[in-house]
């Protein structure tokens, strides 16, 4: 039986791979969660190796038979042991950052594993990538591929790029933030655009057009935008052919979602796997993929203190010693996080979870049917395994949390605790003053 997490609507056990309750203890595969508390202090984030590994095989064995390749998207959880339990599994990674390809080179990879999206590359980031050799660049734009031609040009190498195509669908995320897809959106080229940018890059002598992809969002349901997208993407890869262009691979990006509510359906991978297949088989091109919050969100727990009970204007409260700095997902996205007591205790209780930051925006969750949980009890904020340590902040002057990988029987620090010194040490250097 795994642990019971507190819905919404009131009490429906779910269960996720990695964490189960054992003699009324919240574990991380076979590790109680208060020995890590116990060790490492709180807030702390514990990611589960086994649960990255099952969700990266699920994945993978989805699209056996067919040329493909599960490039990470780093942005999701960028711990380099992370990195390397991934690396070790086969996958790739997808990077929109000059330091996430930095991380993705010092956990193992090497360039030909890396794509690289985003729609404001730096001339630096872009001569970093061609020296590191990366597989794709993904171009958002005309500006920025005349920029990838230049920086190329004068390296004196051919740099392979892909175009990202905005097909313009309908997609529906639970927010806003994380839809990328739908017309009007500051990603990919509009559908209607692309042909002219397929047709001038045949004038660019130091880019090589090798593939077409699109991301549509995150989070998404089901399959339906990409049962909208994928002929719009095949058009635009059939167009790009004609004209000559030497097209290898077609990139589906990410957006597969995760359950976060109990009553939540995790994603139907194989109905997704049976769409994308289709398409990809109709081009004969490598496949690639670029999920993130599916192969680590589950994997991971935000482990808290409760630090006070305080009841205040009728309502209750239960204050942690980790807030929005730590996990900014629900006062970003008004995103849920599953709550659980780490240790079972008898009775419930309706109340918001809340951080020590001086924000109002500052919680975890509101109006929540909760464990009765007292200071010093130990508190799991569930899903937090994506977008959670690599969106955190030192709002409020606060140091970043430890990171702490499972795996099996044993766990081991995979990144230690900022402390005070970190805080000010980029600072300490005296003013040297410069003239105007
Ligand atoms: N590829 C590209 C080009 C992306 O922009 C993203 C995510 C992904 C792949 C991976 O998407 P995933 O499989 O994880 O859904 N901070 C937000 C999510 C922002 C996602 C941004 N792009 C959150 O916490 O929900």
């Amino acid at each position: 039986m795994g642990p019971v997490l507190l819905s919404a609507e009131g009490k429906v056990p779910v269960t996720s791979a990695g964490y189960e309750t054992v003699d009324g203890v919240l574990h991380a595969d076979r590790v109680p969660l208060p020995a890590i508390a116990a060790a490492v202090g709180t807030p702390s984030y514990v990611y589960s190796a086994n649960t990255i590994r099952e969700r990266f095989r699920r994945l993978d064995e989805a699209f056996a038979g067919i040329p493909h390749h599960i490039h990470f998207a780093v942005k999701a959880n960028s711990n380099l042991h992370v990195l390397r339990v991934l690396r070790s599994l086969g996958a790739g990674v997808d990077i929109v950052s000059g330091g996430e390809l930095y991380r993705a080179l010092e956990a193992g990879f090497s360039g030909g594993d890396v794509v690289f999206s985003g729609v404001g590359k730096t001339v630096e980031e872009i001569a970093q990538a061609l020296d590191a050799g990366v597989q794709l660049i993904n171009v958002e734009s005309e500006a920025e591929v005349v920029v990838i031609d230049m920086v190329a040009g004068q390296k004196g190498v051919k740099a392979p790029i892909a175009i990202r195509v905005n097909p313009e669908v309908t997609v529906e995320t639970p927010h806003e933030y994380i839809k990328t897809g739908e017309k009007g959106q500051k990603f990919g080229i509009p559908r209607d655009d692309v042909s002219r940018l397929v047709d001038c890059i045949l004038d660019l002598p130091n880019v090589e057009l090798r593939g077409l992809g699109m991301h549509l969002g995150s989070q998404i349901g089901n399959a339906d935008p990409l049962r909208d997208a994928l002929p719009r993407l095949l058009s635009a890869i059939a167009y790009a052919r004609q004209a000559g262009h030497p097209i290898a691979f077609m990139d589906v990006g990410g957006g597969l979602s995760v359950p976060y509510e109990a009553h939540e359906m995790p994603a139907d991978i194989d109905d997704y796997a049976r769409v994308v297949r289709a398409a990809a088989q109709e081009t004969g091109l490598t496949l690639l993929l670029e999920p993130g919050r599916y192969l680590v969100a589950e994997s991971g727990v935000l482990l808290t203190s409760v630090l006070y009970r305080k009841h205040a204007a009728g309502k209750d409260f239960v204050v942690t010693d980790a807030g929005m700095s730590d996990l900014i997902r629900p006062a970003l996205y008004h995103a849920y996080h599953g709550i659980e007591a780490v240790t079972a205790t008898s009775g419930t209780i309706t109340a918001d979870v809340v951080g020590p930051i001086c924000e109002s925006g500052d919680f975890f969750a509101k109006a929540r049917t909760l464990p009765d949980v007292k200071a010093g009890d130990l508190l799991a904020v569930r899903t937090a395994g994506a977008y959670g340590f690599t969106m955190a902040s030192n709002y409020n002057s606060r140091p970043r949390p430890a990171e702490v990988l499972v795996d099996g029987d044993q766990f081991a620090i995979a990144g230690a605790r900022e402390q005070l010194d970190d805080l000010v040490r980029l600072e300490r250097a005296p003013l040297q003053w410069r003239p105007a």
